[in-house]
């Protein structure tokens, strides 16, 4: 892949973990740090791409010029402003922890300590990704699976559900992939393929993500 092979496609990237507030001071959250899709962010702003990056609450930072950074706290937020940039969007990739559900009320004052044990309802959260493979025009589609059990069969079914062009599947069963950390290991999913990659840094998954996407693109 040449330097600056993304230049003139604009590229949305959702990055990081959605929290889904119970009270002022509380909420229902996940472990994602941010960090991989910021690394793709900033390898495609790095390829010459125009970069839409909506993230959740994340003390990732990126100061490139051609990325533009939203940052949302709930999934409904990052629905809204997802929506407000896929029309325009070369291709969408959807690495954010999405929480599927939250509270279905968010208490007004701070929920006292009281009786021995207490229920929250929750309720669906909207599913980002699904509602962009049911939109999908000119995008080209990519999501992320994480899983922790039967990982390439829910991969694609994730992948078929969602409309998707391709998944990029992490396993919290490996070493060193998935959450927090610096590195990930991942196996690229289309219809017809499944690549594996060995462990790298966020840094280098980001780049065979992209030149992954480059080729199908291009084929
Ligand atoms: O942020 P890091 O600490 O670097 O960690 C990276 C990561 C592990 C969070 C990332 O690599 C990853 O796997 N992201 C997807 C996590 C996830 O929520 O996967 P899922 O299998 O539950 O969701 C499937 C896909 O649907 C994902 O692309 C997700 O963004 C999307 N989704 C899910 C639910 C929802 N309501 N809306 C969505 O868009």
């Amino acid at each position: 892949n040449s330097d600056k092979s993304l230049t003139g496609k604009t590229v949305l990237i959702t990055a990081g973990p959605t929290y889904e507030a119970i009270d002022p001071v509380r909420f229902i959250g996940n472990h994602s740090s941010g960090k991989m899709g910021f690394s793709i962010a900033e390898e495609a702003a790095n390829r010459g791409a125009n970069v839409i990056l909506i993230s959740g609450p994340s003390s990732e930072l990126s100061n490139h010029q051609n990325i533009e950074i939203f940052r949302v706290t709930s999934a409904k937020e990052m629905f809204t402003k997802v929506f407000e940039y896929y029309e325009n969007a070369d291709i969408a990739i959807a690495s954010a922890a999405v929480a599927d559900y939250a509270p279905k009320e968010i208490a007004q004052e701070k929920i006292k300590k009281s009786e021995d044990s207490l229920t929250i309802k929750l309720v669906k959260n909207p599913d980002i990704l699904k509602t962009m493979g049911e939109r999908k025009t000119k995008q080209f589609l990519v999501g992320f699976a994480l899983e922790t059990q039967n990982e390439e069969e829910n991969a694609k079914g994730k992948l078929q559900k969602k409309n998707l062009d391709m998944i990029v599947l992490n396993s919290l069963r490996d070493e060193g992939a998935g959450f927090k950390g610096s590195t990930n290991k991942i196996k690229i999913i289309t219809e017809s393929t499944v690549t594996e990659f060995p462990l790298k840094s966020k840094t280098e998954v980001a780049k065979d993500i992209l030149t992954f996407i480059e080729e199908q693109i291009l084929k």
